[in-house]
């Protein structure tokens, strides 16, 4: 096996250590949890990541997108020493305390938009989700909402109504909501409407105002559409660039608009959200993950005048604005900018996008490549002609990976995506990639002979 200077594994994974883990955890902990492969943390630092077993992987997921600053950045890890000396819970619900004012002040001239807004945290991206759907239809009083199939919006029984990514998620949780409705999102590389973009001239936007509106949904009843620009858990699947511009008509409509940022937001693309590559400005935004570099926390983002259609005691959460959470997310925000972290995603993606799509005219199982910054997809296929999804190639090339030092993991059926923590270095990317490359050539050769 080549030597590596970063990533360094002993014999077969998962190690004896980890395996004892693995084996207790099935014992204790609910199945419901899918994991790619028994890695089992020992500790983590920057984009590094050591296991039980003395093993050194590099870090291409980021705690699914959570780890923004990397793994215990000292400025963050200070934050929460700091914060927990002082107190470590009190209830936003009930109380005040001012570290929740600063992170506003912060926070809130991020978001794109000129009037004045106003934001609602809670500890999860599911339930920025479900504060999203109750002040929507709280401030619209409409019943009706509208998301995309593949979207992922969370597994709580709201925002898992939005939520169509994969049957599995919402197999034995049924009846959910009931009105919500889903229609094609435009995924270019497999297009619902077998077109090609641009030549389609956006099909996609008259489908939907044909099959949907034309035919059975009453805009005028609809409170918000709900969309990722990127869909994530859906396939990194990103919008082709017009597309919300052209579904903007609905807001004349009285339809809010909310952008589903808790994995394309805190910088990720390389913009503080995704949909700023679009050129649209939505009326809220949800954000969690990357927002506190690993400490819960998740924020709902309005308008002055859609927040303040709620009333005292319409919404709360107990864990909300967690003190020592939010000066993490002070510390998170503080470190992006003063560490030009959009920028590093912006120029390490850039580089490793360009060396995919070279990797891609090379390999025949590399069906696309896409995403922005640091939130790339590459979708693997049985060939390029057929197209056919290469689930069995994607596992064994994520295992290959895992076995070799690299922690990667998938989206959607047999998409790979690369998620690092947005100040990743240079070299360690390229020695992911390295790696990356050796198990794509691996398993496209395996895949050619067979
Ligand atoms: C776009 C998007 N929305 C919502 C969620 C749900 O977030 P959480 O798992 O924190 O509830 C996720 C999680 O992956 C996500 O990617």
């Amino acid at each position: 096996m080549k030597s590596r200077k970063f990533a360094r594994v002993e014999g077969k994974l998962p190690g004896p250590k980890a395996s004892l883990v693995v084996k207790n955890t099935a014992k204790f902990v609910s199945p419901s949890i899918s994991r790619f492969y028994p890695l089992v943390v020992e500790s983590a630092h920057g984009s590094l990541v050591k296991d039980v077993d003395g093993n050194q992987f590099i870090d291409f997921a980021a705690g699914i997108a959570v780890l923004s600053t990397g793994s215990t950045h000292p400025e963050v890890v200070q934050a929460i020493k700091d914060q927990a000396e002082k107190f470590i819970h009190f209830s936003y619900t009930d109380f005040y305390y001012d570290n929740l004012v600063e992170l506003s002040e912060k926070l809130l001239p991020l978001i794109p938009g000129d009037g004045r807004k106003m934001v609602y945290y809670g500890n999860s991206g599911a339930e920025a989700i479900e504060a999203a759907m109750k002040l929507t239809r709280n401030a619209t009083r409409r019943p009706l909402f509208l998301a995309h199939s593949g979207a992922f919006h969370g597994r709580t029984m709201g925002a898992l109504s939005l939520t169509a990514s994969k049957p599995t998620q919402r197999k034995g949780s049924l009846p959910l909501i009931p009105d919500v409705v889903h229609f094609p999102f435009p995924y270019c590389y497999r297009c619902p409407w077998k077109q090609s973009f641009p030549e389609c001239d956006y099909y996609c936007v008259d489908y939907f105002k044909e099959q949907y509106l034309e035919k059975f949904v009453n805009v005028d009843e609809v409170a918000a559409y709900f969309f990722e620009s990127i869909q994530g858990e859906g396939g990194y699947v990103p919008a082709p660039p017009d597309y919300f511009k052209k579904m903007e008509f609905l807001r004349k409509e009285g339809v809010l608009f909310v952008s589903d940022e808790i994995q394309t937001g805190v910088g990720r693309t390389g913009k503080f959200l995704g949909i700023e590559h679009y050129g649209i400005i939505p009326d809220v935004v949800t954000i969690a993950k990357g927002i506190a570099s690993g400490l819960p926390l998740s924020a709902t983002i309005a308008s002055a005048d859609v927040m303040e259609t709620w009333k005292p005691g319409q919404h709360a959460s107990t864990f909300g604005a967690n003190p020592v959470a939010v000066q993490a997310a002070l510390a998170t925000l503080d470190v992006i900018k003063s560490e030009k972290l959009m920028e590093n995603a912006k120029y390490v993606g850039g580089r490793a996008k360009r060396r995919l799509l070279e990797m891609k005219e090379k390999y025949e199982i590399m069906g696309d490549v896409r995403g922005m910054g640091l939130f790339l997809g590459v979708e693997i296929v049985k060939d390029k002609k057929s197209k056919a999804r290469g689930e069995t190639e994607v596992s064994r090339i994520v295992d290959y990976c895992f076995q070799r030092g690299v922690l990667v993991i998938t989206a959607g059926r047999n998409t790979l995506r690369l998620i690092p923590p947005l100040n990743i270095a240079e070299d360690v990317m390229d020695e992911g990639l390295d790696i990356l490359e050796e198990a794509i050539a691996t398993v496209n050769s395996a895949a050619a002979k067979a």
